[in-house]
């Protein structure tokens, strides 16, 4: 134990030395736990041999690695599995080295070449990953790339995750998206070394999965009339409108998907949200609800349907949730788990739990019977009653349940895995009750956040910027470590209409999440990481991945001087950037006034536009702020 401990300072302060002497042409992300590197560069051979062993679970390594190699650098690529004069050598370590576990791995790029060694091939799969990230940018190129010198720099790696679960939550409930463009989020979220898609299968909106014996659950719910805007208050759908609006997974597309995930060493967790969240089952099957007028009810576009100016619970203005006290949930539930468990190898079934509301259930008649029979004394633990009986249909089918914080509250068995969402609080209760617990807290995690003003994102409720997701720290210091499972990031889809702006709102908070779940928390370090993150914008413009530029947005502060005049500072986020601004409706550029101080805004001025501007390059966008809505925010108006 000693020897461990003393092994992992050692480990702590010399990659904090190395991460902090890391040469400029290193931007591994996330970042590895030691990283030395040496003088000079390898320079690739025309010809590349791979050689790597003949191993069930590499052969998609390998065609990472050749098609990158053939492909943007033009390489000839061979690969073999003799010993021979190789260009990469990957290596399966014969005895296991405890240091790297099961995901870990060393690279060393030297005169000899680069070899790799592993004790698994998801340990080669993450030492590729890094090597990939050794080449320059255009490595990520869909095409042949001739005008780039082909060199890695002479490196030693030593690397492995400091969570076993690094997830990311897609909800294709909300918006369907298809099955390649899931196969397209995986391979983004694996170059970062994450390995959990959690799928988040059913809600309001949409059913995503076929379930045999439930023909109307993809029938009817999959489809809703297409609505765009503001989410949440979206006109009420005429009953003349075309409901042609979603899609679902057949249980083939979902073995595929599986199939796809598992070479690339994800585990997909599937979420099925219940008892709330529920509409689209309920208007398949109304029967599933305790309400009569279900009956009547469709999916959902986005028009209201919770109130939520009383706080949590929401009031339901129409009843979404599965009904507790009805026998037939339950044979629902076993049947959708049952094939759940077929279809899914992971260990984990996620069942929801979140934001159920109990208006419709007070007054039921049902529910009340249901109280008296069971001795449910409070309306708030009839959930716990069906998140108990859901958990045993879980776990008679020999898998484990996880489900959103919310079920600790009606009393849930000490076997529920919880996903703390309502910040790390819920987590830490969780853990010091002994529950497995993954953190994905709104305050770092939310990838439907707006990423900078919300005059210049897509509105949503609240707001995340990228600094503040780097400050993500899953294991909180106060609660033992063990019962952390893992850290992973949310992406709700009300306002996400496309795959084009999924990955908008996922990268680079994507990235900050992930150096949070595998580098030791120790090396993190905000602007040396955001010089990372740079030379990863250049990776996804070759990859054709979109992300955010919202990071080199300013930050406003409305305020007013004592004689009421309206005053508006600026900020950013990271050091180094010019910002330029005008109040007379033109485009600033460089050679406009520069931000310095506070400013005192003319009393005519409409908009103030800015530009941000780093080393004479525009890097920010042109952003138009409203001098009215400035006014607001300094409660001028
Ligand atoms: C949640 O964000 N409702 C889990």
């Amino acid at each position: 134990m000693k020897q461990i401990s003393l092994f992992l300072t050692l480990l702590l302060l010399s990659s904090t030395l190395f991460s902090q002497t890391q040469p400029a042409d290193i931007f591994i992300i996330p970042q590895p736990v030691l990283l030395k590197k040496n003088q000079g560069y390898y320079s690739l051979p025309r010809n590349v041999v791979i050689q790597a062993p003949d191993i069930p679970g590499i052969a998609h390594t390998i065609s990472v690695l050749r098609d990158k190699l053939s492909g943007a650098a033009g390489f000839h690529v061979v690969k073999t599995s003799h010993s021979t004069s190789s260009t990469i050598k990957l290596y399966l370590n014969e005895s296991f080295n405890e240091k790297l576990g099961n995901e870990g791995y060393e690279l060393s790029v030297s005169h000899a070449g680069v070899l790799l060694k592993a004790n698994k091939p998801a340990g080669l799969f993450y030492g590729v990953q890094s090597l990939i990230q050794l080449f320059p940018p255009e490595i990520e190129s869909k095409e042949h790339v001739s005008t780039v010198k082909w060199v890695l720099p002479f490196v030693e790696i030593t690397d492995f995750p400091k969570l076993g679960w690094r997830g990311l939550m897609f909800d294709v409930a909300r918006h369907f998206f298809t099955k390649d463009e899931v196969k397209q989020y995986i391979d983004a979220m694996v170059r970062y070394k994450y390995n959990v898609l959690h799928l988040h299968l059913t809600d309001d909106e949409g059913w995503r999965i076929e379930i045999k014996g439930f023909p109307k659950l993809t029938e009817v719910g999959a489809w809703n009339v297409k609505r765009v805007g503001e989410f949440g208050d979206f006109i009420p759908p005429g009953a003349d409108e075309p409901r042609n609006y979603g899609g679902f997974y057949t249980q083939e597309d979902i073995k595929e998907l599986v199939q796809y995930a598992k070479e690339r060493f994800v585990n997909i967790l599937p979420e099925i949200d219940v008892p709330g969240h529920s509409l689209a089952a309920i208007a398949s099957y109304p029967e599933l609800s305790c309400t009569p007028e279900a009956v009547n009810y469709k999916v959902r576009s986005g028009e209201k349907i919770m109130d939520w100016s009383g706080g949590a619970p929401p009031k339901a203005l129409l009843d979404n949730t599965l009904c507790p006290a009805n026998e037939k949930v339950y044979s629902f539930m076993d049947s959708v788990i049952t094939q759940l468990a077929e279809l899914f190898p992971f260990d984990y079934i996620h069942l929801g739990g979140d934001e159920a509301p109990i208006n419709y259930w007070q007054n039921n008649s049902q529910i009340k019977a249901l109280m008296a029979r069971e001795g449910i004394k409070k309306i708030t633990e009839v959930q716990g009653y069906f998140t108990r009986r859901v958990e045993k249909i879980v776990e008679s089918k020999g898998k484990k349940m996880m489900a959103w914080d919310e079920v600790l509250e009606g009393g849930v068995s000490p076997t529920t895995a919880v996903m703390s969402w309502r910040g790390m609080k819920y987590g830490i209760e969780a853990a010091n009750d002994g529950h497995e617990v993954v953190m994905s807290p709104t305050t770092y995690a939310y990838l439907d956040y707006m990423q900078s003003d919300q005059i210049s994102e897509p509105r949503v409720y609240a707001s995340l910027r990228l600094s503040k997701s780097y400050e993500f720290e899953p294991v909180p210091a106060d609660v033992d470590p063990k019962y952390i499972k893992g850290g992973q990031a949310n992406l709700w889809t009300e306002q996400v209409y496309n795959i084009r702006q999924a990955e908008y709102m996922t990268w680079p908070r994507g990235l900050a999440i992930a150096e949070s779940v595998w580098s030791p928390s120790g090396n993190k370090n905000w602007p040396e990481f955001f010089s990372r993150v740079e030379q990863h914008f250049k990776r996804f413009d070759f990859s054709e991945t979109k992300y955010a530029p919202a990071v080199y947005d300013p930050i406003f502060k409305a305020g007013k001087t004592t004689d009421n005049k309206l005053t508006v500072d600026l900020n950013t986020e990271i050091d180094g950037l010019d910002i330029y601004y005008s109040f007379d409706n033109s485009f600033p550029d460089r050679f406009y006034p520069k931000y310095m101080t506070t400013l005192i805004v003319p009393i005519d001025a409409k908009q103030l536009k800015v530009i941000t501007y780093k080393d004479k390059v525009p890097v920010g966008r042109m952003i138009t702020m409203p001098i009215a809505e400035l006014k607001k925010r300094a409660k001028l108006q």
